[in-house]
Parts: C-alpha cells; structure tokens; sequence
C-alpha cells in the first residue's frame, strides 16, 4: 500500500468506467446487472483513491451519448446513480469535495436537488475533489465554455483578445483543478468517447483489459505502475 501512496499522491486521474455489459453478457445476465456491480466497484474504487492520496478522481458514469440506449437501462442507471448519492452523504466523514460534471438540466429533478446538495455540503472539504461525471461530454463542456464566454463578450465585459486558456479553464467544470495526470479505461477500449477532450490534451492514456465490475484495487495499482513508466515531454525534450 505505500509503495503504491507514493506513486499516487497528488495525482489527478480519470476513470471511464466502462465494460459493465460485456461483463454482465458473459453470465447470461442483464445489462442492468452489470451497472450494479460496476457501482460497487466505483465505490470500493473511490474509497481507495482516497487511501492513495490523489487530489482529483473523475469517474465517467454517463455520457451525452449514452441516452441513445433504450429507456431500460438508462431509467436503471440513472436509478443507481440516485441511490449512490443517497449513501454519499457520509462523504463529510471522507472530506472528499463532491463536483458532478455534465449538463444536469436533462436529469430529474430529485438527482438534480441531490447534486447541488451534495456539492454545497462538500465543498469546503479539503480532501480528494470526486468528480463524477454524468450527461457528460466533453464537446458540450466546451461549447458551454464557448457561449458563457460570448455571453461576457457580448455584455462589454471582455475583448476577444482577452479570452486566454486559463479563462477558458475557469468555465469548464472542471475549474480550479489540474489536468488528469492519466486516463484509465478498463474493458480494453482505445478511446476517449468524448471524455475530458480540454483537459486530456496531455493526459497518459492507459487502457486496461479487464472489464469495470472486474476491476479491482490491484488493478488500479498495476495503473500506478505503467503510469510510472510514461515518459512525459510536454512537447519539449
Ligand atoms: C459502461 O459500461 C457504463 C456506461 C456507459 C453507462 P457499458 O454499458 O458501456 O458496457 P459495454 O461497453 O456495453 O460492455
Ligand atoms: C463511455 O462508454 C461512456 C461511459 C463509460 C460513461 P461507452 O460505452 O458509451 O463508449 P463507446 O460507445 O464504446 O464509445
Ligand atoms: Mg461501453
């Protein structure tokens, strides 16, 4: 475990929890029988990242493409995600600063209550920031960033030339906090998926053969290590 906290420490990484169909087809089970497991794993998984000592976890829950699934399995995820947020409210004990990204205006009201509560309860919190990533894609974070901006510009508040990168940063969700260091996606998928597209300019990315309700501690762990073995330029030498 300490070895694995001195790899960790300060780090901020993402997470596209994804493989929870294939894993639940492989058992002749529904769909919606993997979402569960793999909400399980994101909590083992988050309790662990605290351990570790990160400053920034994004887990990817939901994507804006993801309502193109049939009603089923969305109404199912968006169930469990509702019942995660119950159980989060002991996240005061965690000190973990709660911040969930995506456009929350599709969502219903009851998870949309919930976030905005959870966020104002944690936000004082000095621990890991958990980002959880719901109706979330990179592209609409941009484009909102983009109008926001406008909005200013066209309001006489700002020149156009003035509009820098860390102004820009300052309207994504992901404000105040550092670029993922590395981006994990299990289920051996070799892409973004629109996932984190600012912010993952010069993220590591590590796929992972091993479907999310099989993941595990050691896993994230072997991450750590490949992690370790990244030789980061930044474009310089
Ligand atoms: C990830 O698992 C969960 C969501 C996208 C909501 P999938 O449901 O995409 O699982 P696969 O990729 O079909 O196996
Ligand atoms: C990405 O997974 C979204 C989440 C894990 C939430 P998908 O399963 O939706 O991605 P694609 O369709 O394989 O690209
Ligand atoms: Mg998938």
């Amino acid at each position: 475990m300490e070895e694995y906290q001195q790899l960790a420490k300060g780090l901020s990484v993402g997470i596209i929890m994804d493989g929870n169909g294939r894993w639940a087809k492989q058992r002749g089970l529904p769909r919606t029988a993997g979402h569960k497991k793999g909400a399980e794993v994101f909590r083992d998984i988050v309790r662990y990242c605290n351990d570790l000592g990160m400053s920034s976890v994004t887990f990817y829950a939901f994507s804006t493409e993801n309502w193109a699934r049939p009603t089923e399995e969305v109404e199912s995820i968006m169930r469990l995600f509702g019942n995660y947020l119950t159980m989060a409210y002991d996240y005061k004990k965690e000190n973990n600063r709660l911040v969930f990204l995506g456009d929350r205006s599709r969502l219903s009201k009851s998870l949309q209550d919930k976030m905005n509560d959870l966020e104002e309860k944690t936000k004082n919190n000095t621990g890991m920031f958990l980002n959880i990533a719901v109706n979330y894609g990179g592209r609409q974070e941009i484009l909102r960033a983009a109008q926001t901006l406008a909005q200013r510009v066209k309001d006489g508040q700002l020149e156009p030339q003035d509009i820098t990168q860390e102004l820009f940063e300052d309207c994504l969700y992901t404000r105040g906090q550092k670029d993922p260091d590395f981006i994990l996606r299990p289920s051996g998928e070799m892409r973004l998926s629109n996932f984190m597209l600012w912010q993952a300019s010069y993220s590591e990315f590590i796929s992972m053969d091993v479907l999310w309700p099989d993941f595990r501690r050691e896993d994230l762990d072997r991450a750590l290590q490949e992690f370790q073995k990244r030789s980061r330029r930044f474009g310089g030498l």
